[in-house]
């Protein structure tokens, strides 16, 4: 990337003004389907680039969320899971419609999905680039528990229904020394929300990352970063969800050729004013850039 898009990314993430803003719609977020018919699940996307995107299909279970689809470089790829046969980009992805199609669905087809995008050289906003959609897939026979009376029979008396609870604003925590070549592990925690929250990690824009597992440990929150490197440094955020709501919190991660102090501070975001927010992000994006740009010519002296 040369200093004066850099400095362009910089400048725009300042004033908070983003061009080029690629954003994934649905065309409903639930989507419901018979057993044994097809289902569509309506995505596209919007992006002044002309690059190919990366674009991946997940489908989230309750043993975790796993890959079923994706398209990169003119490539689509149809995971190995029982949906193989059976699904596939309803068109050509460069019309940026990626919706999918699952034929013959089946009761457990039903989860949540979640299609993201990405392109190389466009910004992306925290949550924009991707869509979800939940799929009900619904048997034959009317499902029976529509019509039970409450409290049913099968529900031993004294548990009722609990209301969901959103997540409280999590923690955010750095584990480990940030120096080059080194792991560190980032965790987020959040004291509150039912059903238990899910923990989502990123890396903000201008070098935005969106991670997954193995990496990403959605359920207990953890980011586990190897072999770390100067160009890692950056702010990273971390969303506990779950269907009540969502809240966030950051850190920014400072690596360091040698040991030194390792992070700056984690920031709960959550409280801070979207442009208060914007600023702090440039301003430690801009001074980390130039610590690195100083650290490097040192170095450079030192070898002379
Ligand atoms: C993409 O395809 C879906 C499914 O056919 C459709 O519902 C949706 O309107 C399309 N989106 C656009 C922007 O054409
Ligand atoms: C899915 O069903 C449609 C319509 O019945 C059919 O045209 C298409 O070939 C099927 N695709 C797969 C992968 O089974
Ligand atoms: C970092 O983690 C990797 C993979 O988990 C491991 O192979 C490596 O030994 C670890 N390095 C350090 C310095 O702990
Ligand atoms: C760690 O990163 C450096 C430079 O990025 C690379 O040369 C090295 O092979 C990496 N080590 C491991 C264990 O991945
Ligand atoms: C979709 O499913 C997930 C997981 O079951 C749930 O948390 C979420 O609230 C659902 N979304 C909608 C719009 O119903
Ligand atoms: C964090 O949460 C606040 C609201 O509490 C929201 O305005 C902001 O967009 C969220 N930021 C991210 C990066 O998710």
């Amino acid at each position: 990337m040369g200093a004066l898009r850099r400095a362009a990314l910089a400048l725009a993430a300042l004033l908070g003004v983003s061009w080029a803003v690629l954003e994934v719609h649905v065309g409903t977020s639930l989507v419901f389907s018979v057993e044994g018919q097809q289902a569509v699940l309506p995505a596209w996307y919007t992006s002044h680039s002309q690059n190919e995107p990366y674009v991946t299909w997940m489908l989230y279970k309750t043993t975790g969320p796993f890959q079923i689809l994706s398209y990169l470089g003119g490539v689509v790829k149809v995971e190995e899971t029982d949906l193989k046969p059976r699904m596939g980009f309803l068109y050509p992805i460069h019309s940026h419609n990626i919706s999918v199609f699952i034929n013959a669905t089946r009761e457990q087809d039903s989860g949540q999905y979640m299609c993201s995008v990405n392109v190389v050289d466009d910004t992306i906003r925290l949550d924009k680039n991707v869509g979800i959609i939940n799929l009900t897939v619904l048997g034959k026979a009317p499902p029976v528990t529509l019509h039970l009376p409450w409290p049913s029979p099968w529900c031993p008396s004294g548990l009722t229904p609990v209301p969901a609870v959103p997540p409280a604003a999590p923690t955010c925590q750095l584990h480990g020394n940030a120096i080059v070549g080194a792991n560190v592990t980032l965790s987020c925690s959040s004291k509150k929300g039912k059903p238990s929250p899910m923990y989502q990690w990123q890396r903000e824009p201008p070098a935005l990352q969106v991670f997954f597992p193995p990496a990403l440990d959605r359920a207990r929150g953890t980011l586990k970063l190897t072999n770390l490197s100067l160009e890692m440094s950056g702010v990273y955020v971390c969303r506990a969800e779950n269907q009540a709501g969502s809240k966030n919190c950051s850190i920014v991660l400072e690596v360091h050729s040698t040991s030194t102090k390792a992070v700056i501070a984690g920031a709960v975001l959550g409280s801070l004013g979207a442009l208060a927010t914007i600023i702090f992000f440039a301003q430690k994006v801009v001074g980390y850039r130039r610590k690195k740009r100083d650290s490097q010519e040192e170095g450079a002296n030192e070898i002379k």
